[in-house]
């Protein structure tokens, strides 16, 4: 490389490798690009099979981190301090409320960019390996997923609890009421998650020891086992079904070849071919679009800052608000209770434990294992509404619809004394009196 060649990327750091070589070597010297390896395949890196879903909920979670530290620096956990400290960040602090807005609405958008990530893995059913990855294990990696699901859902809740206002303190009320429906363990369940037999400091202190330290901390290691397990599992799924016998030849018995190519039956250059029409490499194509998705996450996030989110009266047991409902993501689950608590001649039997504890474990179970019941072909790996896999997909589908539906119902249609209202009805001026 010729001096001024050198001289220009030296100042400005504008490396790109000469060589394949160079760019492994690059990524081999390097902790952070070792994350990622030296090439990918072009459907990896492409738009439209994966559309970044998951890249745009770790973006998600890194803006969520960051926000989340500058908030630490005026919000104080104490139930008699925490509102005012909020509010000291949504009108004194600087560009308080643009951070504030930040953590926010990144929250709300990493739980519906998680599920949609889910969604894109499941049609593609890149939950499986194929047999000729020995290596692979993705199913194990969908359980992690699983996980991290539960996680995201559980780090939004826990925060919601933080500013202490009417929003937070009923939306508490509702989880601690429906874990005491857990039979014979149901109030020690409900004890732990509060803090004693009434929800007051004891229960913003564990809230926020769970949300600041103990859940990120679980969460940073599983994306790490997560996404450490996509490259074991030889990157995106779908790269295996490339037809091998199309391109295996016979070995020429007058040369010598690498063990690779040997054990693989194919002469190393139609190996290099066949690998060099897949590829790319990482950095900078990857890397690039990586990039891109953080950057636009991040713009996105800012953009919807400027719109307000609530805060709402400081927290009171004396007043219920009239409806009280859970965060969005839970509304189904309020829902399902809702529709399981029935009332036969004066009694109630609460559905607590069917419709907020039985159904929605046997639920995440069976998403948990699916990837061992299901019984699709290899040839449908990585390929979205492969053909072969049409009833998984409907089953899937399906169970996405219901809970749509349930979620709409809370949202939307639910009012005062939780009872149906039309959106174009009015709700009463005295619902308590109904
Ligand atoms: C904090 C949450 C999560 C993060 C940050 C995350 C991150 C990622 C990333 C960056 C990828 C690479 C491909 C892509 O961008 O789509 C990926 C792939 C994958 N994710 Fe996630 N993920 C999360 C949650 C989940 C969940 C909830 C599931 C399923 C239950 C899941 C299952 C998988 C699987 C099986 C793959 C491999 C897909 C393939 O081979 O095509 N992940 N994840």
């Amino acid at each position: 490389m010729s001096i001024v060649k050198r001289m220009t990327r030296a100042l400005f750091w504008s490396w790109s490798p000469d060589s394949d070589k160079e760019a492994t070597q690059a990524i081999g010297f390097n902790l952070l690009l070792h994350w990622f390896p030296a090439k990918i395949t072009n459907k990896s890196k492409s738009w439209g099979y994966s559309a970044w879903l998951g890249t745009i909920t770790l973006a998600l979670f890194v803006i969520l981190s960051v926000t989340g530290v500058v908030l630490m620096f005026v919000y104080v956990p104490s139930i008699e301090r925490a509102y005012h400290t909020i509010k000291d960040v949504e009108f004194v602090v600087s560009y308080g409320w643009f951070i504030r807005r930040m953590h926010r609405w990144a929250a709300h958008l990493m739980v519906a960019f998680v599920c949609l990530h889910m969604i894109r893995v499941f049609l593609t059913g890149a939950y499986k390996s194929s047999k000729q990855n020995v290596n692979a294990n993705r199913p194990l990696n969908w359980i992690i997923g699983v996980v991290l699901l539960i996680l995201t859902m559980l780090l939004s809740y826990t925060g919601y609890l933080l500013p202490w206002d009417q929003l937070a303190l009923w939306a508490i009320t509702i989880g601690a009421n429906i874990a005491a429906s857990v039979p014979v363990i149901g109030e020690q369940v409900q004890f732990l998650m509060q803090g004693g037999t009434l929800i007051g400091q004891n229960t913003l202190i564990i809230w926020y020891a769970l949300h600041v330290a103990v859940l990120p901390l679980i969460t940073i290691g599983l994306i790490v086992w997560h996404m450490w397990r996509i490259r074991k599992d030889g990157g995106l799924a779908g790269v295996e079904t490339i037809p091998v016998e199309k391109t295996r030849e016979e070995p020429d018995k007058a040369k010598t070849y690498s063990l690779m190519g040997v054990t693989q039956g194919v002469r190393p250059t139609v190996l290099y071919h066949r690998v060099k029409d897949k590829t790319g490499l990482f950095v900078p194509e990857a890397l690039v679009r990586v990039l891109i998705a953080f950057l636009f996450t991040t713009a996105a996030v800012m953009f919807l800052s400027f719109f307000n989110i609530p805060l709402e009266e400081p927290a009171s047991l004396e007043w219920t608000p009239n409806p009280a409902k859970a965060p969005w993501y839970f509304l189904w689950l309020q829902e399902l209770v809702t529709i399981t608590t029935i009332r036969v001649s004066g009694y109630t039997f609460n559905g607590g434990l069917v419709g907020g504890i039985v159904i929605p474990g046997v639920l995440v179970t069976f998403i948990a294992l699916w990837p061992y019941i299901d019984r699709s072909p290899d040839s449908a790996v990585g390929i979205w509404f492969h053909k072969t896999r049409t009833w998984q997909n409907r089953i899937f589908l399906f169970l996405i619809i219901v809970i749509a539906i349930l979620s709409f119902i809370g949202l939307v249609l639910r009012g005062p004394n939780w009872g149906i209202y039309m959106p174009w009805e009015a709700w009463p001026l005295h619902p308590t009196l109904i």
